[in-house]
């Protein structure tokens, strides 16, 4: 009882909801060579139903959009808007990636991967993630998404796991599913996993 409350305590303290999920502190060295990652870049449709692990995870957020410098990250923005957001939308639930806390925070339960796209491997797949844009923020967001589609490309080639860039999909139904606001567009999503 007395543990729990301790855990309890520690929890408000971190200002952690029990359902966000707390990434481990991403590895940014390593990982295979750039110009073997390039020759290994393709599209995969057959992903394992398995999951990620959370390094993983964490490490391929960090490769797609996280901070590599205090207030810049691992991808260009047009004019630094980074109006782009990554939800990271898994079996237990849909997350908004807070890049900065290296934090997945849940915005919706339950699974609603099926939602995210029109092909049947989106459904089954352990991650799907959606690109969101700001448009109030007035910034270039279809060209800034392929960088982070790219870098995800290549940190998969680099672990040996299957993705594939995604522009077949309803964006109203994301939106809804995802409950985004007024201005939040989804314009772009990526399917990753084990290879099948
Ligand atoms: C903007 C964009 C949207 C795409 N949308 C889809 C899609 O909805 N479904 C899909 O299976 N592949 C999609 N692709 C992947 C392409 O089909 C794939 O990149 C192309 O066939 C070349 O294969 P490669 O990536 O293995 O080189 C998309 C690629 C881009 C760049």
């Amino acid at each position: 009882m007395k543990n729990l409350v301790l855990l309890m305590g520690l929890f408000m303290a971190l200002n952690v909801s029990a359902q966000d999920i707390v990434l481990p502190k991403p590895v940014t060295t390593g990982g295979m060579p750039l110009m073997e990652a390039l020759s290994k870049r393709s599209s995969s449709r057959e992903f394992s139903a398995a999951d990620l692990d959370n390094q993983i995870l964490s490490n391929m957020l960090w490769a797609a959009w996280g901070f590599n410098r205090s207030d810049k990250r691992t991808a260009p923005s047009a004019n630094n808007k980074q109006e782009l957001s990554l939800y990271v939308v898994l079996k237990s639930g849909a997350y908004f990636y807070d890049a900065k806390a290296n934090k997945l925070v849940q915005k919706v339960k339950g699974d609603i991967r099926g939602k995210m796209g029109n092909q049947d491997f989106v459904a089954t797949a352990p991650v799907n993630i959606v690109f969101v844009e700001d448009k109030s923020k007035k910034g270039a967001g279809a060209t800034d998404s392929g960088y982070i589609s790219q870098n995800i490309y290549l940190f998969c080639a680099s672990e040996n796991l299957a993705t594939v860039v995604r522009g077949w999909f309803d964006a109203n139904v994301v939106k809804e599913a995802l409950k985004l606001g007024e201005n939040m567009q989804p314009i772009l999503t990526q399917t990753v996993g084990k290879k099948k």
